[in-house]
This record gives structure tokens, C-alpha cells and sequence, in this order.
């Protein structure tokens, strides 16, 4: 697996997406500072320097290019057991691809790509930052320094057990796309939760069921049970 560490870039997605064609799957981008980090729907991701984990991993594999929506719950499933092995206890994945500890935001997880030549996989985990002020943010956020008793953790250190993780749970995962089914049902945040989704046109107002084995959200309108693939869940009622 190849490294590559940046201390400063515009963003380790934007670096992959550029340099895709000559670097190798599993390419693992990290630094300690975006100067354009973007998160979902065009929002910004604000890190201060140094404090925090931002990477990003290169898939080239065509089979699990067109699983992306496994490798995104994937990458849930591994930020959630990388922050329960720290000794949190309430940890969840609000689909389809946040961190959640103890009802607030700690890690956001952004694929880009395009199929069937590349996935892009970004995480951003909140690890020593204190303070959130950046306005759009929609949610509280928390940091693993916060739910740890104010703990300063080193970056690389960590950097070095998220990658170690990765490595031993990738392993199983090519393998078999269910083996963290459980889990994820387990460790669904909205679990009957009322919500508003927007899906393009579309708005979604329901109380989430489940998520069944295709990483989908079922989510029960009416008494009928909808399946959801994608969407972003703007409000918890
Ligand atoms: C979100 O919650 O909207 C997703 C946030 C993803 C942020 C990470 S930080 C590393 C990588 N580089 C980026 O520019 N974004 C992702």
C-alpha cells in the first residue's frame, strides 16, 4: 500500500482525482492541512492545522468501484471501530455516511468518483480541535479530544492505527460484502428517528426502519416501508 503525506494541499480528494492514473489502489493521501477541503453537497470542511485526520484512499478495482455504496458504509464501519477500540462507547453511523458520538458529528466521509475508473474515499475525523465556528455547519460536532476528558491524541499516531485497522478489516471485506450487515443495523443513529431526506427532487418525511443489505435506508411513510439509495438527511424531527 502506498503512502503519500502532504503537510499542506488543497484537498487529498481534489490530489487523487488529479493523479489517479498514476498511482496505484489503495493509494492512502494524508495531510495535515486542506486549503480547499469540501464536504458533501459542496459545503466546505474547515480543519485546523494539524489537529485533526484528513485522508483519502484510492480504489481502482472495477468489482468494488461499483460497490460504492458498500465501501462507503466500509468506511463508516471502520471510523466507528477505530473510535470504539479508543474506548467510546456511543458510537453510530448516521447514514449514509457520518460519525456520531454521542448524538454529534466526529468524522464526515465523502466519495468522489467515477465509475468504472476510480473511487475516491475522503475522511475527515475530528481528533484534538476544541472549537467549531464555521457557520455552516449544520450539526453539533464533537472531536475524540472532547469525548475523551480534553486527551490531546498524536495525529500520526493515529493515522497509524486507522491505516492498521483498514488493512486488517479490508481483508475480510473483498471477500464478503455482508460481514458487517449486523454492525451497521446495530449502529444506526437514525433508527426510528423522524426525518426529512431530499433526494434531488424529491422530500422524504418518515421514521427510519432499518438498513437493509444493500446499504439502503428503509424508512416507513405512511406504513409503507421505502427504500432509499441515496440522499441527504436534512432534518432529525
Ligand atoms: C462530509 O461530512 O460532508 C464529508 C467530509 C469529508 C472531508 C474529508 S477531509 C479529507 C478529504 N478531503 C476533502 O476535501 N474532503 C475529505
Amino acid at each position: 500500500m502506498k503512502r503519500i503525506h502532504f503537510e499542506e494541499i488543497d484537498s487529498t480528494n481534489t490530489y487523487l482525482k488529479k493523479e489517479y492514473q498514476n498511482l496505484d489502489n489503495l493509494t492512502f493521501v494524508t495531510a495535515d492541512f486542506q486549503s480547499s477541503g469540501h464536504g458533501r453537497n459542496t459545503r466546505e470542511w474547515h480543519a485546523n492545522k494539524g489537529e485533526n485526520i484528513l485522508m483519502s484512499y484510492l480504489i481502482k478495482d472495477r468489482n468494488i468501484v461499483e460497490h460504492f455504496s458498500y465501501v462507503s458504509m466500509f468506511s463508516a464501519v471502520l471510523i466507528t471501530k477505530y473510535l470504539e477500540s479508543k474506548g467510546l462507547d456511543n458510537v453510530s453511523i448516521k447514514w449514509p455516511n457520518d460519525v456520531y458520538v454521542n448524538g454529534k458529528k466526529i468524522a464526515g466521509i465523502l466519495l468522489e468518483g467515477a465509475y468504472p475508473n476510480y473511487l475516491i474515499v475522503g475522511i475527515g475525523l475530528n481528533l484534538n480541535q476544541s472549537k467549531f465556528e464555521n457557520k455552516e455547519l449544520r450539526h453539533p460536532a464533537t472531536s475524540l479530544k472532547l469525548e475523551k476528558n480534553n486527551l490531546d491524541f498524536n495525529v500520526k499516531e493515529e493515522i497509524e492505527e486507522i491505516v492498521s485497522l483498514f488493512n486488517d478489516l479490508w481483508a475480510d471485506f473483498k471477500g464478503d460484502w455482508l460481514m458487517y450487515d449486523d454492525f451497521i443495523k446495530e449502529h444506526n443513529y437514525l433508527l426510528k428517528k423522524r426525518i426529512i431526506l431530499i433526494d434531488g427532487s424529491r422530500i422524504i418525511i418518515g421514521i427510519v426502519e432499518d438498513i437493509d443489505s444493500q446499504c439502503s435506508l428503509l424508512i416507513n411513510i405512511d406504513k409503507e416501508i421505502v427504500k432509499i439509495d441515496s440522499g441527504e438527511i436534512v432534518e432529525i424531527l
